[in-house]
């Protein structure tokens, strides 16, 4: 197998430093949050690829469908020499991208879990030797220095990750993200869509019980990085949607009243019985938002492709 390489622009301790303030901010403010990008470890990401296998978990295959049908005209519309994927995870889909870019040379996968990306290049090179494969573990909000590879660029972001964003966040991500296309580069974005709110609250609260597990890693994560005393048992999983801001909202729910010690933050947080920590958002979008979230980062929409339920979209956009 050829070998890869692999770029660390997060510090080794980035779990430790930033970790660390971002729980001392969230869990001393009212209403109690913690940001998404904390789920993935080893085990969150492996717990997110189940999720994308479950039933009720409709946004991966149905982007997984556009892709398959529209792969050979995101290559015609982009002739891209280097595809470029934030939140990359398993890089499963991107498959279809990799294989209909006739003048591929270079995939530069972008992750904060290390061990979603080697895993992923690891696979992708066994299967594609020729391929030259630069991983970066970066965190694609911190405004990202890419490698020098050939344009044009192809910057893929899939998966509805963008909906994990709050707005403000959103629209400094997606300034930063314009700040990476040259003109002939192109941004592909995954974005789930407004539908009905059962469909919607099921594909975050399934039968199985796995987002359940998923949400409450985040716990684990804070008890095994930080010696918090956290039991992601005395947790109850909670998904619903916000109807005026259009996102479904992850929340953990204390199951009595308990406090959570945090002796390396000196911090003793205490949940009322019923208490609520936002873990995160999924924000579903509609074509005009889109549309308009994009030109305001001084981005032009050029194709929206839905699958065929018209559940999930993927957009093609350019620097305008
Ligand atoms: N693109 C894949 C995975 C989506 S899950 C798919 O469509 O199935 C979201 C991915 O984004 C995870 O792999 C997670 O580790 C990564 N991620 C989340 N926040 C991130 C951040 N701030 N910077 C970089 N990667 C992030
Ligand atoms: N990007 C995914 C989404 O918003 C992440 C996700 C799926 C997720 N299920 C989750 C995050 C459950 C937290 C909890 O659809």
């Amino acid at each position: 197998m050829s070998p890869f390489l692999l770029t660390r622009t997060l510090p080794e301790d980035a779990t430790g430093a930033a970790l660390r303030g971002d729980v001392l901010h969230g869990l001393t403010r009212t209403p109690k949050s913690l940001p998404p990008k904390w789920f993935y470890d080893a085990r969150g990401s492996e717990l997110f690829e189940e999720i994308t296998r479950l039933p009720e978990y409709y946004p991966t295959r149905a982007e997984r469908e556009i892709l398959a049908d529209r792969a050979p005209e995101i290559a015609a519309a982009t002739g891209a020499k280097t595809l470029v994927e934030l939140g990359s995870g398993s890089s499963e889909k991107t498959r279809y991208l990799l294989d209909s870019l006739p003048d591929l040379q270079s995939y530069v996968p972008v992750d904060v879990s290390e061990s979603a990306l080697t895993g992923a290049a690891e696979a992708l090179l066994a299967e594609r030797p020729s391929l030259n494969v630069h991983a970066l573990i970066a965190d694609f909000t911190r405004g990202l220095a890419l490698p020098g590879t050939p344009g044009p660029r192809l910057v893929a972001f899939l998966g509805g990750t963008i909906g994990n964003l709050l707005p403000g966040e959103r629209e400094v991500f997606l300034r930063s993200v314009r700040t990476l296309l040259d003109p002939g580069d192109f941004l592909l974005l995954g974005t789930d869509l407004v539908k009905d709110e059962a469909v919607l609250v099921r594909a975050y609260d399934d039968a199985a019980g796995v987002t359940a597990e998923f949400n409450k890693n985040v716990l684990a994560v804070v008890a095994r990085e930080l010696g918090a005393d956290v039991d992601p048992g005395d947790f109850d999983h909670v998904a619903l949607w916000d109807r005026d801001n259009e996102w479904i909202e992850m929340r953990l729910r204390a199951r009595s009243a308990l406090t959570v010690k945090i002796p390396e933050l000196n911090l003793v947080v205490p949940f009322e019985a019923g208490e609520e920590l936002r873990t995160e958002v999924s924000a579903k979008f509609r074509q005009d938002g889109v549309r308009t979230e994009l030109v305001a980062a001084g981005m032009e929409l050029t194709h929206w492709w839905t699958d065929k339920e018209g559940r999930f979209a993927l957009s093609l956009a350019t620097a305008s």
